[in-house]
């Protein structure tokens, strides 16, 4: 089939559900923390998230829509474009029910963190804590808020983009000087409410024909 999303929206005959989220999959999860002006934490998690360039890092993240029953942006967005500082969290298969409570729409009064049984760890350049538990952090400078064509009912669609400047590795998931991606286990989200988890069978290497001069071969 074809279709024109903007002709016949994103769930046309035979689609029970908006189709779009279920096209573009596996998407990692950038689960944010961030501190309101008045310092209570946010803690968020972001599928429309990826990395953006390596040199110097930079990663991006859309915190679309509003608040349920407000005009109000969410308060991942509101903080970062007030404090000017974000960190990324990597969240992975152990961490997903905590994950799942922080995406609940709470006021922006409530610490999420605490609110989902999380514990937070200091950032080194950064106001806002990371999850301890998280085995991957980076902390973020804000650079811009991109502002994406908006939805029909109205809301605001919005990509913001952050520099790297801190990176925080758990030791162990470090082996033989590479970062170990089965000792991680990450979380991807798919469609609806389906998620995938990278398992230590799931993970396999593959190289160009010639060779990749950057890497070694991996122990079979
Ligand atoms: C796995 C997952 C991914 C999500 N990805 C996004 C996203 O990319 N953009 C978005 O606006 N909301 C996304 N959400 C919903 C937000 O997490 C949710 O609206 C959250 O309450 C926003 O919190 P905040 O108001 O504290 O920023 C996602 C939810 C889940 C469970």
């Amino acid at each position: 089939m074809f279709f024109d999303p903007g002709e016949v929206g994103m769930k046309p005959e035979p689609f029970k559900h908006t189709v779009y989220n279920a096209l573009v999959v596996p998407r990692p999860i950038g689960w944010i923390s961030t501190l309101s002006a008045d310092g209570v934490v946010n803690l968020a998690p972001f599928s429309f998230f990826n990395s953006l360039s390596a040199d110097p890092p930079c990663v991006m993240f859309c915190p679309n829509g509003v608040k349920p029953g407000t005009d109000e942006p969410k308060d991942t967005l509101t903080n970062v474009e007030a404090t000017g500082e974000f960190v990324f969290n990597m969240c992975t298969y152990e961490l997903r029910e905590a994950m799942i409570i922080t995406a609940v729409h709470e006021p922006a009064s409530i610490d999420e963190m605490v609110q989902a049984g999380l514990e937070p760890a200091a950032c080194e350049k950064v106001k806002p804590p990371r999850v301890r538990n998280s085995p991957i952090a980076m902390e973020c400078e804000y650079l811009q808020t991109v502002h994406l064509p908006p939805p029909k009912d109205g809301t605001r669609s919005n990509l913001v983009i952050g520099q790297v400047v801190g990176i925080h590795v758990d030791d162990a998931v470090i082996v033989d000087g590479i970062i170990d991606v089965r000792k991680i286990g990450p979380l991807a989200r798919l469609g609806y409410l389906d998620y995938a988890r990278i398992a230590p069978e799931n993970v396999f290497s593959l190289t160009p024909p010639g060779g990749d001069h950057r890497y070694k071969e991996k122990p079979a």
